[in-house]
Order: C-alpha cells, then sequence, then structure tokens
C-alpha cells in the first residue's frame, strides 16, 4: 500500500521541495498534503505549484494557547489521513499531546548531529564549541524536544573560517539528501539508523 505523507513547515520549505520530488515513480509513499503555522511561508507556494493541497493554521492568533492551535493543525491533519507526517523546517514546538496522537509516524529533520545542540542556533554552537564536524539529523518525534531515535545522519566538515550562515549552506546540501533517503526506507518499514557521507 502506498504511503500518505503529510509535510509541516514554517519557512521556504527547501527540504519539504525535495521529499516531494523524491515520491515518484516506485517510490512507496506519495505527497498528499503540505501545512504550515505561517500563511506566509514561501515553501506553500512551491507545494501548490508542484500539485500538493496546502494549508496554513496561523498560530499567531491562539496567543500561546497551544493546545487551541494544535486542534486545527490536528483536524488539518486528520482530514488527510496521513500514515506518516514530515516535520520539515517546522518551528513550532509541539505538546506532548499532540506527538502522542502521532507518534511513530511523525519524522523531524534537525541540523546537528544530535545529540549535540538540540533546540536554535545549532551551527553557531557547533563553531563556538570548535567542532571540526557538523551535519544533520533524521529523527522520530518524541515528545522531548530533538530528542527520539535516530533514521539517519549526513555529516559535513567544518572549515576554518566558517560564519553559521555558510556552515548552514553546507549542511542543508545533505539535509537535501539525507530526508529523502530516510523518508524512502521509512516508508518501506525501515527504521535502522542510515549514515551517509
Ligand atoms: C532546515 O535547516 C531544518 O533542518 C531546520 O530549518 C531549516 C528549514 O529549511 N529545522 C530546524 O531548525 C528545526 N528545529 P527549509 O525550510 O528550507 O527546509
Amino acid at each position: 500500500m502506498t504511503k500518505k505523507v503529510a509535510i509541516l513547515i514554517s519557512g521556504g520549505g527547501s527540504n519539504m521541495v525535495k521529499l516531494v520530488e523524491s515520491m515518484v515513480g516506485d517510490h512507496p509513499a506519495r505527497p498528499v498534503l503540505v501545512g504550515s503555522n505561517d500563511p506566509q511561508a514561501g515553501g506553500l507556494k512551491k507545494a501548490a505549484e508542484m500539485g500538493v493541497p496546502t494549508f496554513a493554521v496561523d498560530h499567531r492568533p491562539f496567543k500561546g494557547d497551544r493546545e487551541g492551535f494544535e486542534a486545527e493543525l490536528n483536524a488539518k491533519l486528520e482530514a488527510a489521513d496521513p500514515d506518516i507526517i514530515c516535520l520539515a523546517g517546522f518551528m513550532r514546538v509541539l505538546t506532548e499531546s499532540f506527538v502522542r496522537k502521532w507518534e511513530g509516524r511523525m519524522l523531524n529533520i534537525h541540523p546537528s548531529l544530535l545529540p549535540k545542540y538540540k533546540g536554535l542556533h545549532t551551527h553557531q554552537r557547533a563553531l563556538e564549541a570548535g567542532d571540526k564536524e557538523a551535519g544533520c539529523t533524521v529523527h522520530m518525534v518524541t515528545p522531548a524536544l530533538d530528542d527520539g531515535p535516530i533514521l539517519g545522519q549526513a555529516r559535513v566538515p567544518v572549515q576554518p573560517d566558517d560564519t553559521p550562515e555558510t556552515l548552514a549552506a553546507r549542511v542543508l546540501v545533505q539535509e537535501h539528501r539525507l530526508y529523502p533517503a530516510v523518508l524512502e526506507r521509512f516508508a518501506q518499514g525501515k527504521t535502522d539508523p542510515v549514515y551517509l557521507d
């Protein structure tokens, strides 16, 4: 059975584009929905241009009422009945109750070599620590932030003259390889981690 994939974004959606582009031919999954907490997210237009249905639930009118925001988000997702949800640059922290609803079916990409640098400003923190390598991780989403079982990682060297921006750009190239590779494996039922060079 072909798996249905929903993708949640907050910004430009370059990872989302790579995921959608990957789900063709004999791939075991297809994109059914792209959603955002920001109605202005650039990725929504890109998804629509690729023929994927989109929605936005703006978090701002909820003024910190995370349960209220997530109830609307959840209703949109349930209507599409996805087998897999990919968080791809989705910048809202989700409550335990929301995560539990989708646990085992929700993946996230994070721009660090977890368990290093959970949360924000990962590239700046890697540079400040003097790390010689950086990278990205795809993991299962569990209630604790950036903490679930690792499904894949890709590494890049840190260059002596790197800034957070140049390092982020190098890591993003790897994100675009890693997330489609992990999603395809996950849709085939494989959860052992994959490590890309
Ligand atoms: C990506 O680098 C992703 O790893 C990061 O946001 C960027 C989104 O870019 N996600 C996080 O920081 C999650 N905490 P994109 O919109 O171009 O895919």
